[in-house]
C-alpha cells in the first residue's frame, strides 16, 4: 500500500538547500542532480503539526516568545518515555542550531590552539567549526572492521591524556557510518573523558532515527555516574522534519557549564524564540511517537530496497546497513576512483548529488554518503543512474 512518504508532489523546492541550483552549481559543478545529500527529509510532516502550526498562525499573534514551561517539559518526556534519559525541563538551554551549540561550547570552554577530538569519518561540521574557532582538530579515527566500525580506545586514550586536548565531540548516532553506540562503548568514553577532564559534547541530532533491534542511549545517563563534565546537544529537526524551523537545545549537568553558556547567549542575543519552532517542538515531542515510527519502518523499507538492488545489480558499490540514521555510507572503492575522479563521476555520469567520502575526513577516501530520506522512487531512480553510471564506465575502460 502507497504511504504518504511516497508522495513527492510537483512543486518549486529551489528554497530547500539540497534542491537549489546555485547551491548545487557551487558544491557539486553543476545543478539538476538527484540530491541526496544535505540530511534532512523530502517527507511531508506530521499532520498534528500542521494542523498546530496552521492554528499557531490563525492566532494572529507574534510577540517575542520564550520557552514555556510547557516546551521544556515536551522535551524532558520526549527523552524520558522514549530512551529513559534525565533532561531537565527547567535546566535546557536553546540556540538557533545543534552546530551553533557545538561552536558556542568550544569557543567558550577551550582557548584558541587547543584540540578538539572528534572520531572520522564524521559529520563535516565538526571539523570545519573546530578550524574557524582556532582549535585543532585532533584525530581519533573509527576502525572499520569486518563487522563494521569500531571505535579505538587505546588511541582515545592517549589523545585525551594530552592536556592540550579539552573537548571531545560525540557523534551519537554517528553520521556518516550509521553505528549506533552500545552502552559499553559509551561507558568507554565516558571512562576516558572523565579520566582526563576532557569536556565532552554528545551530538544526538540523529537519536531518534535507529533501527530496530538497535536501541540509542543516551550518553547523559552513563555520564551522569562520573561527574557532570558533560553536554548533550540535540534537536527535533532530522527527527521530524523540521530543520527549517531552526531550533535546538542542550543541556548538561553542571551548573557553571549552564551560565557560561547562557551569558554567550545573553551576549550575541541569541536568546529570543522562534514561534513556530516552540509550538513544533511542543507538539511532535508529545504526538509524535508513532509517526516517528513510521517514518523509521519507511526508511528500513529504503535501506532494504537499496540492500537488494546493490547485490543484484550493483556489486561493486559496498554498504553495510547502518544501525541508525538516514545516511548510507556506500564503499563505492572497487571504482578505482581517486577523491576528484569519484566526485566527477558521481555528479557527472550518474547525475547525483551525494556528499563526497573524503569530506569527512581520515577514512572517508571512496566513499560517498547517501541520504535516503526520500520517497522510494526517487531512490529507485538514483539506484538505476549509479548503476547505468557505472556499467557505461566498466565498458569505457
Ligand atoms: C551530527 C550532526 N550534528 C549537527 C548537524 C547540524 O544540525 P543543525 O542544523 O541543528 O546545526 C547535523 C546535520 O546534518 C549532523 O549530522
Amino acid at each position: 500500500m502507497p504511504s504518504s512518504f511516497d508522495e513527492f508532489p510537483e512543486l518549486d523546492r529551489q528554497q530547500f538547500i539540497r534542491h537549489n541550483p546555485a547551491f548545487q552549481e557551487k558544491i557539486f559543478g553543476r545543478s539538476g542532480l538527484l540530491p541526496f545529500w544535505v540530511a534532512d527529509t523530502d517527507f511531508k510532516v506530521m499532520p498534528e503539526l500542521i494542523k498546530a502550526l496552521t492554528e499557531r498562525a490563525e492566532l494572529g499573534l507574534f510577540g517575542y516568545e520564550t520557552p514555556t514551561a510547557a516546551l521544556r517539559e515536551a522535551i524532558a518526556h520526549w527523552h524520558r518515555s522514549r530512551y529513559g534519559s534525565e533532561v531537565v525541563g527547567k535546566e535546557l538551554l536553546f540556540t538557533p542550531s545543534v552546530n551553533t551549540s557545538i561552536a558556542i561550547i568550544i569557543s567558550e570552554l577551550s582557548k584558541a590552539g587547543e584540540g578538539v577530538i572528534v572520531q572520522p569519518p564524521v559529520y563535516s561540521a565538526f571539523m570545519s567549526t573546530i578550524k574557524k574557532l582556532g582549535r585543532q582538530v585532533v584525530y581519533n579515527p573509527l576502525i572499520a572492521t569486518e563487522h563494521g566500525y569500531r571505535m579505538d580506545f587505546d588511541d582515545l586514550e592517549k589523545q585525551a591524556a594530552r592536556p592540550e586536548n579539552k573537548i571531545m565531540i560525540l557523534c551519537s548516532p554517528h553520521n556518516p557510518t550509521g553505528r549506533v553506540w552500545r552502552p559499553e562503548e559509551l561507558q568507554q568514553v565516558c571512562d576516558i573523558c572523565a579520566r582526563h577532564d576532557v569536556l565532552l559534547i554528545s551530538d544526538e541530532i540523529h537519536l531518534d532515527i535507529v533501527y530496530p533491534p538497535h536501541q540509542f542511549t543516551a550518553t547523559l545517563g552513563i555520564y551522569a555516574p562520573l561527574g557532570e563534565n558533560v553536554v548533550m546537544v540535540s534537536s527535533a529537526g532530522k527527527s521530524f522534519g523540521i530543520p527549517g524551523l531552526v531550533s535546538s537545545y542542550l543541556f548538561t549537568p553542571s551548573r557553571s557549564i549552564r551560565t557560561t553558556v547562557q551569558k554567550f547567549i545573553q551576549r550575541y542575543h541569541l536568546d529570543k524564540s522562534n514561534a513556530f519552532s516552540n509550538t513544533a517542538i511542543a507538539t511532535v515531542y508529545r504526538q509524535g511517537s508513532e509517526w516517528l515510527n513510521s517514518m523509521i519502518a519507511y526508511l528500513q523499507g529504503n535501506i532494504n530496497f537499496v540492500d537488494d538492488f546493490l547485490h543484484s545489480e550493483l556489486p561493486a558499490v559496498r554498504f553495510r546497513p547502518p544501525e541508525g540514521t538516514y545516511q548510507l555510507w556506500l564503499d563505492m572503492r572497487s571504482l578505482g576512483l581517486d577523491n576528484q575522479q569519484l566526485s566527477t563521476f558521481l555528479a557527472e555520469d550518474a547525475g547525483l548529488a551525494l556528499n563526497p567520502g573524503y569530506s569527512y575526513g581520515p577514512g572517508g577516501d571512496g566513499f560517498a554518503r547517501m541520504n535516503i530520506a526520500s520517497p522510494r522512487n526517487l531512490i529507485r531512480q538514483g539506484m538505476e543512474q549509479l548503476a547505468a553510471a557505472v556499467k557505461r564506465r566498466s565498458g569505457n575502460v
